[in-house]
């Protein structure tokens, strides 16, 4: 645990929030200066969000992994850092004390060292669940190589486009992955996308699955190959001012291909630390589970870096939740003695069709704290993790954030600040929420009839783990998050709040879907469908979806008559996976005669939501389409 204070009742909260706010550079530096710092800062912040420019501690030099592992050796060598639970429960758990992760990810780094990575390269990583997942991202800040992982469902365009918009030239990546009872070749989809990208040195490949891979000449080698010729290392940590950048991590916005959000090592080091002991009141010794996956931002803040900066084990899941059956989260809560238990309102929506007898027979009195992240989650949900997860006895912390920001911004403090379903509740320390209308005026009268104000959420003032850029396009950062309200930060979700300042979060306002709490820019899935040979042009959108929270409907144009709708159905939705990912497919496709548009041609995506959430009447102004009839007919053959 760090030695920043940690707050310990809704006065206490009040009390730091408002000292947080009346002087952020003053309470800040209380918490940074905890850290191991290899030369202390002297400057704290300095900003705009016009540039935007973004700076914390700025003159500071640190390397995270110092902060993760070597600060901990000397009182917490011996405790385990990291459990590894396998997809296959009948395989071995595999346990890495501090000491132990320290040493495996100074062998690595020595592998990366070896292989000419040098400090500020990319690297990609393309990976299963692994220990070696874990190892190779603290490998890569060792050293100060920028990691950038690659969740294992995208497919081979995307790696390619990522690939190319990072100018990555070395990847980390494994023969193939388990998921549940199938077997991802991870390796194969690697040599797919390097087919386009010859500037890639060098692919290390890490032996997982025993499957067969090509091994590229001059280009690919096997990570144990590598790990045997480096014996015990002692590779130092970089120096790294606290403004370098740590890592990129993709996402989808609302307009063209997903942008790489650039997090550095020094302000992603606080925050992720201070988010992860505040919100879940970590406790020395417990295991937290996250079952995220590190391909996306709550697996790189809250299963590698906020648990080991905190000195925290980490708990690694390889599988999927209803593998080998349904209860596969509550055997592994039952068996690693799991204190925290992070997951998303997706999981525990499937996982309630299931009933409670999955429940039978599995002891979860180890759970001290229940938390969901990704999507809005609602009440049901919330009640059924509450009474049946957590037996009536675990505060659920709702955490509101998002991959730009780093960490939670909006959460109640576990056991701290009261939980409300379905409320994320109050903002952490420094963060300042403001909502406004469309037109950035900021919305503060509370609504009479409902108690609340609505508004879109925006932050008015920086925090040390937001994102300071999109890599290789600083004006693409500055359009997507700083332009749309002067001095704002926008988040792109909608919220309410209620006259004692805790937040609902309500959504996306713009054009993202979350689909089982990942996140999908509609333009990408829209791209996607419109590259197959038959489609003239097609519009996506969102509509409630019961397990998944948000389904995508794809309302497309074909060029032919169609003669077997279900197969044309099936050939686009392989265009998508083959273009993005299978988490992208459509669970919905209509075809349409045409699409409702304006007279200068615009989408009226509006109309097209609201059909798609099952509306029939109350379709709104439709008077400015070019041709209103179009919405009769596709009203008419709704999917
Ligand atoms: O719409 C919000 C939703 O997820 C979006 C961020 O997605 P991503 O960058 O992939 O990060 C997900 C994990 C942090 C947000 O804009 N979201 C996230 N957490 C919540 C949420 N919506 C409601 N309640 C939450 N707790």
């Amino acid at each position: 645990m760090s030695s920043f204070h940690r707050i310990n009742s809704l006065q206490d909260y009040k009390n730091t929030y408002q000292k947080s706010i009346e002087n952020p550079e003053a309470f800040w530096d209380e918490i940074a200066k905890t850290f191991t710092w290899k030369k202390p800062y002297t400057q704290i912040l300095d900003w705009n969000f016009k540039e935007p420019n973004i700076q914390w501690f700025a003159d500071g030099q640190l390397n995270i992994t110092e902060n993760c592992l070597d600060r901990h050796l000397e009182t917490k060598g011996n405790q385990i850092a990291l459990i590894f639970e396998p997809n296959d429960p009948n395989t071995e758990v595999r346990k890495y004390t501090y000491q132990q992760l320290h040493q495996e990810v100074m062998n690595f780094a020595q592998v990366l060292l070896n292989q000419g990575i040098k400090k500020g390269d990319r690297v990609c990583i393309y990976m299963g669940m692994v220990p070696e997942l874990t190892i190779a991202v603290l490998a890569c800040a060792r050293i100060g190589a920028i990691h950038s992982v690659i969740f294992g469902g995208f497919s081979a365009q995307s790696i390619t486009d990522r690939l190319i918009d990072a100018e990555a030239e070395f990847i980390i990546t494994q023969d193939a992955a388990y998921r549940g009872n199938k077997t991802i070749p991870l390796k194969s989809v690697i040599d797919d996308a390097l087919i386009q990208c010859s500037f890639v040195k060098r692919v290390i490949v890490l032996t997982h699955a025993n499957e067969p891979v090509s091994m590229i000449k001059d280009r690919d080698v096997w990570w144990e190959a590598e790990l045997e010729k480096v014996g015990n290392a002692n590779v130092p940590a970089e120096t790294m001012n606290a403004e370098d950048p740590l890592f990129i991590l993709y996402t989808s916005g609302s307009t063209g291909k997903p942008k790489g959000v650039v997090h550095t090592s020094g302000g992603y080091m606080v925050w992720a630390n201070y988010t992860f002991e505040q919100v879940f009141q970590y406790q020395p010794e417990e295991v937290h589970f996250c079952t995220a996956d590190i391909g996306w931002i709550t697996g790189h803040s809250y299963i590698v870096y906020g648990p080991l900066l905190a000195g925290g084990t980490t708990l690694m899941f390889e599988g999927i939740p209803t593998y080998p059956d349904a209860g596969r989260f509550w055997d592994i809560v039952q068996k690693h003695k799991v204190n925290i238990l992070y997951t998303a309102p997706t999981a525990i929506r499937s996982l309630m069709t299931n009933g409670t007898e999955i429940f039978n027979g599995k002891d979860l009195s180890s759970l001290r704290v229940l938390g969901t992240v990704g999507e809005p989650i609602n009440e049901e949900a919330w009640n059924w993790y509450h009474d049946n997860v957590g037996k009536s006895n675990c505060p659920i912390v709702d955490t509101w954030w998002q991959t730009e920001t780093g960490g939670v911004l909006i959460s109640n403090l576990a056991g701290v600040t009261p939980s409300r379903p379905a409320w994320a509740t109050l903002p952490l320390p420094g963060i300042q929420p403001i909502l406004v209308d469309e037109n950035g005026k900021e919305n503060s009268e509370i609504n009479i009839e409902t108690g609340y104000v609505h508004g879109n959420l925006c932050i008015k003032f920086p925090w040390p783990g937001m994102l300071r850029t999109t890599y290789g396009d600083h004006e693409r950062c500055r359009t997507n998050y700083f332009a749309t309200y002067e001095n704002l930060y926008f988040t792109g979700d909608g919220a309410y709040r209620d006259s004692d300042g805790n937040y609902r979060i309500t959504g996306r306002v713009d054009d993202v879907l979350n689909v089982s709490g990942h996140r999908i820019g509609t333009a990408e899935v829209e791209n996607a469908i419109n590259m197959h040979a038959g489609v003239v042009e097609s519009a996506v959108v969102g509509y409630p979806h019961d397990i998944k929270g948000q389904g995508i409907y794809a309302f497309v144009i074909c060029n032919d008559h169609i003669h077997d709708e279900s197969l044309v159905r099936r050939d686009i939705n392989e265009t998508i996976t083959r273009i993005i990912g299978a988490i992208a497919k459509a669970d919905k496709i209509q075809f349409v005669s045409g699409l409702p548009k304006t007279r200068s041609g615009k989408i009226m995506r509006r109309i097209l939501r609201k059909i798609a959430e099952g509306e029939t009447q109350n379709l709104g102004d439709t008077s400015t389409l070019l041709d209103p009839t179009i919405v009769e007919s596709i009203l008419a053959n709704k999917q």
